[in-house]
């Protein structure tokens, strides 16, 4: 039988056709006025998608280049930060602090919940030396999302910068860069932006330029002053060689956003969300976030008793050829993760849930065949329709 595969994890993701499409032309060079053109235009695609009006730079990378970036171009080695861990790209923040000799304290908390705000108000009122807080907006690893309005309100006039790792929040959920006071947003091409690897994106605040400014850790590829520079000049282009391709896609990418407008978008993915919770649950499975405000990028799912969490992400892909994700670091064969972030309808959903649904009966799961989707079914319309 023909193989066709649904990708459902939280990255990669399916890209449109048109930003598929668009890759396939005859590449440009990046120095000249066709690509400055083109540059621009995604850029500002992009600073409309993020709600900024900062400056927003670009770096061949994945989304962790642009953490990188974040920690080397605002610090200096020996400041203090506080790193919000409670997951696995929480830490990776705290992780590469360290690397760069920063004095990295971590603010853990339970996996499935979200961090206080008023526990990182405390530690800066306590720690006014403190020079950056680093949050994860949509921490994958568990579903959980953070409240990032409300931890920039605890951050906001305080000498610390606010840093965000939205790699699987922007594009999906509610995210207002500027009015929120984030001061360094980090985001990658590969999720809700629909767009393939390899592009990373940071927008900086005039506060976190003033850091950059006196920063002394060393920065060469990832280097902000060199990429705002180059974006600033006459012709504005990258330091390097731009991945061409990628910001053709990414700018008919941001264009197809932004004609659904982003508070659209956001709304897409909750129904999206609420959707595929119920139908999980409806299958008899618990969520895994205790916290679930917000969680609309992945629904991290415990695995039922018995059965593995990494049982039914291959049994699904090999037999029913819906790719979802499993459990990372502590949660690894705990939970599985059906990612909803980016390009996605509701037909895109019952694929993964009905594949979901015949392979829980196959592993021996009991529950009623076609409930999980009738629910979703249910939340679909009862969000969408409303009565006429
Ligand atoms: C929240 C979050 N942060 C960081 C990363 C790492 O991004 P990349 O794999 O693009 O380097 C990911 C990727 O899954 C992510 O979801």
């Amino acid at each position: 039988m023909i193989r066709k595969e649904y990708l459902m994890t939280p990255g990669p993701t399916p890209i449109p056709h048109q930003v598929s499409l668009v890759q396939a032309e005859p590449i440009i060079h990046h120095r000249t006025p066709a690509y400055t053109e083109l540059f621009v235009r995604m850029v500002e695609g992009l600073k409309k998608v993020l709600l900024t009006k900062n400056d927003v730079l670009t770096f061949a990378a994945s989304g962790t280049g642009a953490m990188e970036g974040a920690v080397a171009n605002c610090f200096s080695p020996g400041d203090r930060v506080l790193v919000a861990a409670g997951g696995k790209f929480g830490q990776r923040f705290a992780e590469i602090g360290r690397v760069y000799g920063l004095e990295v304290e971590e603010y853990e908390y339970p996996w499935d919940e979200a961090a206080d705000a008023e526990v990182i108000a405390r530690y800066l009122r306590e720690k006014p030396d403190t020079r950056g807080v680093f949050v994860t907006h949509s921490e994958t690893s568990t579903g959980v999302v953070n409240d990032v309005k409300a931890i920039g309100e605890a951050v906001r006039g305080t000498g610390a910068i606010l840093v965000v790792d939205s790699i699987s929040g922007a594009g999906a959920l509610e995210l207002r860069t500027d009015e929120w006071s984030v001061d360094v947003l980090v985001t990658g091409s590969q999720k809700a932006l629909m767009t393939p690897p390899g592009l990373a994106a940071v927008a900086v605040s005039p506060k976190a330029w003033e850091l950059v400014d006196a920063a002394t850790l060393p920065a060469y590829y990832f280097c902000f002053k060199k990429a705002r520079k180059k974006f600033n000049s006459d012709s504005p282009e990258s330091p390097f060689t731009p991945p061409v391709s990628l910001v053709k896609g990414m700018s008919v990418a941001m264009d197809i956003l932004l004609e659904e407008g982003m508070e659209e978008a956001w709304e897409r993915h909750r129904v999206l969300a609420m959707c595929t919770r119920a139908a999980v649950r409806a299958m008899g499975l618990e969520l895994f976030p205790k916290d679930l405000d917000r969680a609309y990028a992945v629904t991290a799912v415990k695995a039922p008793g018995g059965i593995g969490g990494g049982d039914i992400v291959r049994h699904m892909n090999r037999v029913h050829g819906v790719i979802i994700a499993g459990g990372q670091d502590r949660l690894k064969g705990r939970v599985f993760r059906i990612g909803h972030v980016g390009y996605y309808g509701f037909l895109d959903v019952v694929a993964a849930l009905s594949a979901l649904e015949m392979t829980l009966a196959e592993l021996g799961h009991s529950f009623d065949m076609g409930s999980g989707i009738a629910a979703a079914e249910k939340v679909y319309l009862e969000m969408t329709h409303s009565p006429s």
